[in-house]
């Protein structure tokens, strides 16, 4: 079984889509039993929270119910995950401070959008609606690419 872990840095918005999108994509293709998934904020800001009520709504529109509570990224993750990706610059270089791991793979998940030439997924929180639409866009870019090639 393949281990991916998505994070961002509240865990309330970006990661926990993220994770919502991939775990939607893997059943529809009939491969759930393939994966573990997870998703982490590097802050523990909203640590035990549900997801941004905003990313919800937007999230629930397309078909992904996003349940899971906000959990602070720990060094332990390193160990646990085979594949760590991250939504931002910011995350991926916390991230990659706590390595090198024998395990994890630590990697943008903008690497596997094939549609989007972007290097992050832009953080919606302080933004718009439009913000959360155009994350999940992105997310569905990268997570179909990413299901693919695993
Ligand atoms: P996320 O978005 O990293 O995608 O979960 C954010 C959530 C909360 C905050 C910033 C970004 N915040 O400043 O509380």
């Amino acid at each position: 079984m393949k281990s991916v872990l998505f994070v961002c840095l509240g865990n309330i918005c970006r990661s926990p889509a993220a994770e919502g999108v991939f775990r939607k994509l893997a059943a529809d293709a009939g491969r759930e039993a393939e994966f573990e998934v997870d998703s982490a904020g590097t802050s523990a800001w909203h640590a035990g929270s549900l997801p941004d009520e905003r990313m919800r709504r937007a999230a629930a529109r397309r078909g992904y119910a996003l349940e899971s509570r906000a959990r602070q990224f720990e060094p332990a993750d390193l160990d646990r995950f085979d594949l760590i990706l991250t939504m931002d610059e910011q995350n991926f270089h916390r991230v990659s401070a706590l390595g090198p791991s024998a395990r994890a793979r630590i990697a943008r998940l903008t690497e596997y959008c094939i549609i989007h030439g972007i290097s992050e997924v832009p953080d919606p929180y302080f933004g718009s609606e439009d913000g959360f639409e155009s994350v999940l866009d992105i997310l569905e870019d990268a997570c179909a690419e990413l299901l693919r090639r695993l």
